[in-house]
């Protein structure tokens, strides 16, 4: 019998990590998100059966544990260097003479180069003991690093366990394996999002939300940031060989880690120089971020008599991209207050254009980085985009200061409530703590009513702020409160859209109980953690009655989420709203779920959404596909079979184009999904 058990559990092992691998490192899954999540199941439930069975290596071991109180120190075997850098093709062709120099080679003759993306991401190292990931660190000082194990193992591009392909590669007794660690652009936006609604600091950039998601000590939080890896080199080794660097990619390859699929040989330097240039251009398509390509001499008896300085290898260097900058003038500095109470600090400016877009707006982050910076209100300062996603202010220009420019007071009381405000647990952000402050309660209500969450109809920003301003509203359970008559007279109100309004008001009381939980508007709660939750919890009252305990114990839901939602239940302020809605007959229980019905031309199809949908929202527009059979990928390849486009479509349009794929504008996706 146990035997049997074994048999089975090692076979859905290996399955799942065969479609781990399609998945996650080739871009092809073949089964649906559906099948795969069945696999998972039924390999979870027969190690419940037999939890003697349960080994490191198993797919259903990725996130588990507690939270680590820090970080041990590890030893790098051999050290992680850093690598020269070159800004102009000149300096690469320097480059390309001083190899040749320096190995003997006669200056007419070709050196190959491989030529990769320089990842903007955090340098790791991964090792492997018997095909086992044991270990996995930081790059830290170049000597030691930390040991970030247990966040790596949530990355699921990284196996648990090396796995040849059909070649049957040998695998090394140890291996230890480069590369780096990257959030992706779109995960990088949903993430700031998210932490905007929830009130929390948003990232700067990509490369910081990596780093930020990789040092958190509690893995089950890391697993939701959806971190992925590109692998660039093999740092140690025994008992193989290799004649170059292209051939040590294509054995990493092999194994089942991902190696950019953009990375190229080249046949000399020249080739080198269009490639890197051709990048330039192409990198904003991605959705990673790319800040340069970086430049390896192929042969790898070259990389072994050149060697390397203290700093880096000489037989690398990188070709790095200039970001953009722009220069222009700090108008005023605001203060945004967000939906729990942090101020942001955020700068007007004079309009510039940068990197395509007209900036009239940067964040500043919190008041801290407006000293250290000494950011003054009139100042001509730098612009950049931050991972070219969100404008920064880099630097001030000191010497343009003709004596006018004022110097920001931190606000020793919120702007808004001129309530008391204070330092956070971590001493960086400002937060007011009145929790009847009006500016806050509008971000709230703002929230309660947006499209994923209450999907009020009618009731956006402009409106929330007049109906807060005349004191109709108090807190979100006030809406289901407001009369027709009180509305219609309200400014650029008429009859017709008061009486929308109230039927949109009366529509939303039947939403599902996720979205609910997700508009109350918990702190570190947005519409994932809240489709958890609904899962757990059929009725408000169950969720709120929920102990911090048992709220761990929900695989995905770690102690600080669990915390924030124990505390939120049992705020007074709180559980009088909550009555509130209960009374207003907002439905607070789970609904039964719609049977999915399926729709031939939707039915196990595979869809990609770009752009923004006009009547949608994502979640929407998932939703539905996902109630009618179909599949949402991320990213469009061979196996899409529609590409849904929105305003301001992505790179996947171009993408979608090249392969083929069926372009759906959002006329023809309605006509598609009704
Ligand atoms: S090779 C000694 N290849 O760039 C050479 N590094 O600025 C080892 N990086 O610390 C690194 N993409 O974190 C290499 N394709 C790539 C890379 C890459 C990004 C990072 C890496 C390194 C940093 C140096």
């Amino acid at each position: 019998m146990t035997s049997t058990i074994k048999e089975k559990i090692e076979h859905l092992r290996k399955t799942v990590r065969y479609h781990d691998r399609k998945y996650y490192v080739e871009n092809n899954p073949e089964i649906t998100d559906y099948e795969y999540d069945q696999l998972l199941k039924k390999l979870q439930h027969l190690e419940k059966l037999q939890p003697e069975l349960i080994t490191p290596d198993s797919p259903t071991q990725r996130v588990g544990g507690e939270p680590l109180t820090q970080f041990p120190t590890v030893e790098h075997k051999l050290p992680m260097l850093s690598i020269d850098n070159t800004y102009s093709e000149e300096e690469l062709k320097e480059f390309d003479l001083r190899i040749k120099r320096m190995s003997g080679i006669n200056a007419h003759q070709d050196i190959e180069y491989v030529v990769e993306l320089k990842i903007d991401g955090v340098a790791i190292a991964l090792w492997y003991e018997n095909g086992l990931f044991v270990r996995g660190a930081t790059r830290g000082d170049g000597f030691k690093g930390d040991d970030v194990t247990a966040n790596l193992r949530t990355i699921h591009q990284i196996p648990l366990k090396l796995e040849t392909s059909a070649k049957k590669e040998y695998i090394p007794t140890r291996l230890e394996i480069r590369g780096e660690i990257y959030l992706p652009n779109t995960e990088f936006q949903k993430l700031n999002e998210s932490r905007e609604e929830a009130g929390e600091p948003q990232f700067a950039n990509p490369r910081n939300a990596a780093a930020g998601s990789l040092k958190l000590l509690d893995p089950r939080i890391t697993a939701k940031r959806h971190l992925r890896i590109f692998t660039y080199a093999i740092g140690y080794y025994e008992e193989i060989e290799f004649k170059t660097h292209i051939h040590c990619l294509e054995f990493i390859r092999s194994l089942g880690l991902p190696v950019n699929h953009h990375t190229r040989l080249c046949k000399n330097i020249e080739d080198v120089v269009c490639y890197c240039k051709e990048w330039d251009k192409r990198r904003s398509g991605l959705d990673y971020m790319v800040d340069g390509m970086v430049i390896k001499v192929n042969s790898l008896s070259i990389h072994n008599q050149l060697g390397a300085t203290s700093k880096a290898p000489r037989w690398v260097i990188s070709y790095k991209y200039q970001p953009e900058q722009a220069i222009t003038k700090i108008e005023d500095v605001v203060v945004q207050i967000g939906k729990t109470g942090t101020l942001t600090p955020v700068a007007n400016l004079t309009p510039v254009l940068l990197a395509g877009t007209t900036v009239s707006r940067a964040t500043l982050h919190n008041f801290d980085e407006i000293a250290r910076k000494d950011i003054r209100v009139g100042d001509r300062v730098v612009l950049q985009k931050a991972g070219e996603i969100i404008p920064q202010v880099v630097s001030v220009l000191k010497e343009k200061r003709i004596g006018t420019e004022i110097i920001f007071k931190e606000p020793a009381l919120c702007p808004a409530c001129k309530g008391i405000v204070s330092r956070d647990a971590e001493e960086v952000y400002l937060r007011c703590h009145n929790p009847f402050c009006l500016a806050q309660a509008k971000r709230r209500i703002q929230y309660f009513a947006s499209r994923d969450a209450m999907d009020i109809e009618g009731m956006g920003p402009a409106l929330v702020e007049q109906l807060v301003d005349k004191g109709f509203l108090k807190d979100y359970a006030d809406i289901y409160y407001l009369k027709y008559d009180g509305l219609v007279n309200l400014e650029r109100m008429g009859e017709k859209s008061a009486s929308n309004l109230i039927h949109a008001i009366e529509k939303s009381k039947d939403r599902d109980l996720d979205r609910l939980i997700c508009a109350l508007g918990i702190h570190n709660v947005g519409s994932h953690t809240a489709e958890v939750l609904a899962e757990h919890y059929d009725s408000l009252d169950k969720l709120s009655n929920a102990t911090q305990d048992k709220l761990e114990g929900i695989y995905e839901i770690g102690p600080v989420v669990a915390k924030s939602i124990v505390e939120f239940f049992q705020n007074e302020h709180t559980q009088v709203i909550i009555k509130k809605l209960n009374a207003g007959g907002v439905n607070t229980r789970k609904l039964a779920t719609q049977k999915s019905v399926k729709n031939p031309k939707v039915s196990g199809k595979s869809f990609v959404i770009t752009g923004t949908l006009q009547k949608y929202s994502r979640m929407e527009a998932e939703t539905l596909i996902k109630n009618l059979g179909g599949r949402v990928m991320s990213s469009v390849s061979k196996k899409t079979d529609y590409l849904v486009v929105g305003e301001e479509p992505g790179s996947k349009l171009d993408k979608a184009r090249a392969l083929n794929v069926h372009i759906l504008d959002e006329e023809a996706f309605e006509k598609i999904i009704s």
